[in-house]
């Protein structure tokens, strides 16, 4: 018997500024394990990016900068297929193939634009639509588009996006019901990462780590600073010889998704027997991330200088992602009447 086809996961990436550790550890990474059982697709959305960057610089710099950060971080370009949306014109051919199958509805049901209804309601404004641009309304369209052109079965994703997949898949559905006889697409299903391990990372103040609430710690800093954001990170006024709850720990819960398991545990063991202090164990979680992001800062300068492999392996994946797109979009164009 043939072994069972691989299913296809598909990642979208949208490039803005200064990734932090919470992104690396519920975000990139999970993504790129999936490789070893999944063909794994990963694209960086800058024309999603439009909807609310209108600096050009902005938008190149960004898509650089996440492209480096993503292949620093592990991504491995011969084994994926790794592009930017924007050198994939199928993209957006098929994105008004789905929006003539597209309730308007379904899009003013979508949690950003309500969002920002409600947003416009409460500021008192006449227009409850001011401040949003068609892009904008039309997120999910693209974002199904970008899905279904891949024939993607996974998406991972934060959990603020597994409405759009949902919708991507309702688009799915939509198309299979009224050309199913002649093409049929994968009905996508979002994965959140973060949620399936619980490895919502805390931040410099306790709360859960977000660029939202100014708690970061950033991939890319020097040491010194680096450093002074560890020692932010609050902690409670038990005494050094007492013993002491790991678990509520913001600095143990970060170091334990750093440190390897045979220094967790042994650190565990220490902090409930008691007689270590909280600035040891900050010490220690310094001295355990600032070796890893060491490395991974060195790599994404390499990677970020002009004419460096990234350019060429960007090249290359935009290839690949529309080798892999065009008889796609064939079928599609064939299925409605073209
Ligand atoms: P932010 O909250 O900083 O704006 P995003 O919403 O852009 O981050 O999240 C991008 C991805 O990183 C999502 O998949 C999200 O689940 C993940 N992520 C963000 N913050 C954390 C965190 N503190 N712990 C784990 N994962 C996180
Ligand atoms: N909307 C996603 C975000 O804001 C990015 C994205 C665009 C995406 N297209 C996608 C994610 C397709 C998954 C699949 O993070």
């Amino acid at each position: 018997m043939a072994a069972p086809a691989r299913k296809v996961s598909l990642t979208g990436i949208k490039p803005t500024g200064d990734p932090h550790i919470g992104n690396l550890i519920g975000a990139i990474r999970p993504a790129l394990s999936l490789v070893e059982e999944h063909d794994s697709i990963y694209f960086i959305a800058d024309y999603h990016a439009l909807t609310t960057i209108r600096d050009p610089e902005k938008v190149r710099e960004y898509t650089r900068s996440v492209a480096a950060t993503w292949m620093a971080a592990g991504l491995d370009t011969e084994r994926t297929i790794f592009y930017r949306q924007s050198d994939v014109p199928e993209t957006f051919e098929l994105a008004w193939v789905l929006s003539c199958l597209t309730g308007k509805g379904l899009m003013n049901r979508a949690h950003a634009y309500k969002a920002i209804r409600d947003r416009n309601a409460e500021a008192g404004r006449d227009d409850l639509d001011s401040g949003v641009n068609m892009g904008l309304y039309n997120y999910p369209i693209l974002m199904a588009a970008d899905i279904l052109l891949m024939n993607s079965d996974l998406v991972p994703v934060g959990r603020d996006q597994t409405q759009h997949v949902e919708i991507a898949a309702d688009i799915a559905g939509s198309f299979n019901h009224h050309y199913g006889a002649s093409f049929r697409f994968h009905v996508p299903k979002a994965v959140v990462p973060e949620a399936e391990a619980g490895r919502t990372l805390p931040g410099t103040d306790g709360r859960k780590m977000s660029k939202s609430y100014d708690n970061t710690i950033p991939l890319f800093l020097p040491e010194p600073k680096l450093r002074k954001l560890i020692r932010r990170i609050p902690t409670d006024s038990v005494p050094v010889e007492e013993p002491k709850d790991p678990d509520s720990s913001p600095v143990f819960r970060i170091l334990e998704q750093f440190a390897d398991a045979e220094t967790v545990a042994e650190t565990r063991k220490r902090l409930e027997a008691g007689g270590v202090g909280w600035g040891e164990l900050k010490n220690q979680l310094f001295e355990v991330l600032n070796e890893q992001l060491r490395d991974l800062r060195a790599r994404y300068e390499e990677l970020m200088a002009p004419g460096s492999e990234l350019d060429r392996a960007l090249a290359e994946g935009a290839e690949k992602a529309r080798r892999r797109a065009r008889p796609l979009l064939d079928q599609v164009r064939a299925a409605v009447g073209m």
